[in-house]
């Protein structure tokens, strides 16, 4: 992540950790930044340096600067609502994120656990991690996340030895989102994680985004964020975490098994059937903001942080 400084916040008038903290009264408001303007001067100033200053060894992205906030909320993928990448920006602000969000967490568990939305939030302070997001596709963006380790979660719960992987579903309403049929996938969208990378403390429990609470394209109003993986495997607006022996389906896999694997680690060397996955276009950057043409880095630059998570693996036949 990049260690911003106090003096370096541009957010200066939103306070992450009191927003999420008290997240309810602004969805009262209706729009959870003009909630965080009311807030008291003191308030934001602790809330600064509590909630947004973090230091640590898996979060340092060097240089890069966060992608343009126009740019990672208008260009999703969110098949529940619609299938172009500008979709997802028309469609899903116009669902209704139910106020009462449990989060269940059950399988091989010796207690299984239902957690409210709030009692998540408030397992750790908020932290803002800067991270790179590869999409199969070859767009990426960087975002600055907030929220903390999927581990703290799932530390709640006593996995038994049976445990092997974390199974993923979101929240899915047909009312408000395409069929499966519609958008030519399963649902409620479903994605897994071996164990270890669901533990892995950069894998990421995500409720906000660029200072604020997520916007519902983006995955409202909690959503996984596994940075060295490929984009399908950050599954949004989760509420079912399910602890299994077997190896999960994933909606992707679903689909194609041929095209998309399990692990899906981002690797320049094993190409997608209609993707090379050697190079990226930075959307955002560049001139213009037109998007900056890079090569890709395996694991998508946190190599030093999860390689070892795959040693001995033949990254081609689990790819
Ligand atoms: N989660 C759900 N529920 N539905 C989806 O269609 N798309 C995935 C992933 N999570 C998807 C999802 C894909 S393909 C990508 S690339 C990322 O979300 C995109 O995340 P972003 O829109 O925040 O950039």
């Amino acid at each position: 992540m990049l260690i911003r400084k106090p003096a370096d916040l541009h957010y200066s008038d939103v306070t992450p950790r009191e927003v999420y903290l008290n997240r309810r009264r602004f969805i009262g408001a209706g729009a959870a930044t003009l909630g965080a303007l009311a807030l008291p001067s003191s308030a934001l100033a602790t809330a600064k340096i509590n909630g947004l200053v973090q230091t640590g060894p898996y979060h340092n992205l060097g240089n890069e600067k966060p992608s343009p906030k126009a740019t990672v909320t208008s260009y999703n993928n969110y098949y529940e609502f619609g299938t172009g990448k500008e979709d997802p920006s028309q469609n899903a602000p116009k669902w209704k994120v139910p106020a009462e969000w449990p989060i269940r967490i059950e399988g091989e568990v010796m207690q299984p656990k239902t957690l409210s939305l709030d009692q998540v939030m408030k397992l750790a302070p908020a932290e803002e991690r800067i991270y790179r997001l590869r999409c199969v596709e070859r767009w990426s963006v960087v975002v600055p996340w907030i929220g903390f380790s999927l581990s703290t979660l799932l530390k709640q719960v006593q996995p038994t030895g049976k445990a092997k992987y974390v199974a993923f579903e979101t929240y899915f309403d047909p009312k408000a989102m395409l069929s499966p049929r519609e958008a030519g996938i399963p649902f409620p969208y479903v994605e897994g994680l071996r164990l270890d990378e669901a533990m892995h403390p950069l894998t990421l429990l995500s409720f906000g985004m660029y200072g604020e609470t997520l916007p519902n394209q983006d995955g409202a109003p909690v959503r996984i964020v596994v940075p060295w993986k490929y984009g399908y495997k950050s599954i949004k607006s989760i509420t079912r975490i399910r602890f299994v022996e077997k190896q999960p389906p994933t909606d992707w896999g679903i689909y194609s098994d041929r095209e998309y694997g399990f692990y899906s680690n981002v690797n320049p060397e094993v190409d997608h059937p209609r993707w090379s996955q050697k190079e990226e276009q930075r959307l955002g950057s560049g001139f213009l903001g037109q998007g900056t043409r890079m090569a890709t880095v395996k694991f998508n630059g946190y190599g030093a942080q999860v390689a070892s998570l795959y040693s001995g693996m033949d990254l081609a036949k689990f790819h």
